[in-house]
């Protein structure tokens, strides 16, 4: 016999969940918060002493869900400070800024941080990731692109959206998607849901595509050695347009590898001389 089914339903409804901030200090990680949760923005830089810690209570589909943030100081500084709080954390909200490369270089060495923190046992894998690609107002000064930003998200399994602290663009959709993704995760028994893994695209893929981006030059592109004979150009060629043909792949930026990858055959055969190399094409 069911003794009070209706405060069983609310118990089941309601759900409390860690979530942290992550990125490299000046990123935007408080005002992206503050924008959501406050509806503001505030253009001076108050850097985050240590961690901010609030609480906020959130409607999502049919759920209410009690969510404890803890906001990173990103300066390598507060280091001693922050990694008391990586722990049974259920999201992380990776930041980093479209106009500073190296915000975006960064977020593998913020990975390995928290790994580390977490220890052999601790598991990665069930944790809801969205990365923010963040300052998306400032147009003009943009350095990471859309594509090669979604393409380091999407092939780990993470959650990626360009955000505006300042207009708010993105913040609300962003949020939403995500706390939709930890209540999923949190339905599934603390286990990151097959359906949300699934990318459409192969590491193999991911991977080629961004050795293509940070190619030298054209021989590093098809990864064959200068000097390389016609056959073995078009070897390496064949290869990288099955593995990117739009037709074929899905990942982000496939198309821009696909047409890089074209020009560098066309390039490179041009510059072989075919009366010193006997191979045919
Ligand atoms: P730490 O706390 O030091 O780790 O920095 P943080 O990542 O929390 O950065 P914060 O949110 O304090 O923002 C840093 C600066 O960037 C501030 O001057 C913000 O006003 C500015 N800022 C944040 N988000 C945006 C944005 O979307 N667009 C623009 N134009 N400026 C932003
Ligand atoms: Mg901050």
């Amino acid at each position: 016999m069911e003794a009070n089914p209706q405060k069983r339903k609310e118990t089941r409804k309601s759900l409390r969940v860690k979530v942290i901030s992550m990125g490299n200090a000046e990123v935007g990680k408080s005002c992206i918060i503050k924008r959501y949760c406050e509806k503001r923005f505030v253009p001076k830089y108050l850097a985050t002493i240590g961690i901010d810690y609030g609480v906020t209570k959130v409607q999502v589909r049919d759920r209410e869900i009690k969510v404890n943030i803890f906001d990173m100081a990103g300066h390598p500084f507060f280091y001693e400070v922050r990694n008391e709080f990586y722990k049974d954390t259920q999201g992380v909200i990776l930041v980093y800024d479209v106009g500073q490369k190296e915000s975006f270089d960064a977020l593998d060495a913020w990975l390995a941080e928290m790994k580390q923190e977490l220890g052999p046992h601790g598991n990665m894998e069930n944790i809801v990731f969205v990365v923010c690609a963040n300052k998306i107002d400032c147009a003009k000064h943009r350095s990471v692109d859309e594509s090669e930003g979604r393409l380091w998200a999407e092939s780990r399994g993470f959650l990626y959206f360009e955000t505006s602290a300042q207009t708010g663009e993105g913040i609300n959709e962003m949020f939403q998607t995500f706390y939709s993704a930890i209540i999923d995760l949190c339905d599934n028994g603390g286990k990151r849901p097959p359906s949300s893994m699934g990318v459409g695209f192969t590491k193999e893929q991911a991977d080629a595509i961004r050795r293509i981006r940070n190619s030298k030059d054209s021989w590093d592109m098809l990864g064959v050695k200068p000097g390389a004979t016609r056959d073995e150009v078009n070897k390496a060629y064949r290869k990288l347009a099955v593995l990117l043909h739009p037709d074929k792949c899905v990942a982000p930026g496939s198309e821009d590898a696909f047409k890089a990858v074209v020009n560098a055959r066309t390039v490179l055969l041009k510059n072989i001389n075919v009366g010193t190399d006997a191979s045919s094409t």
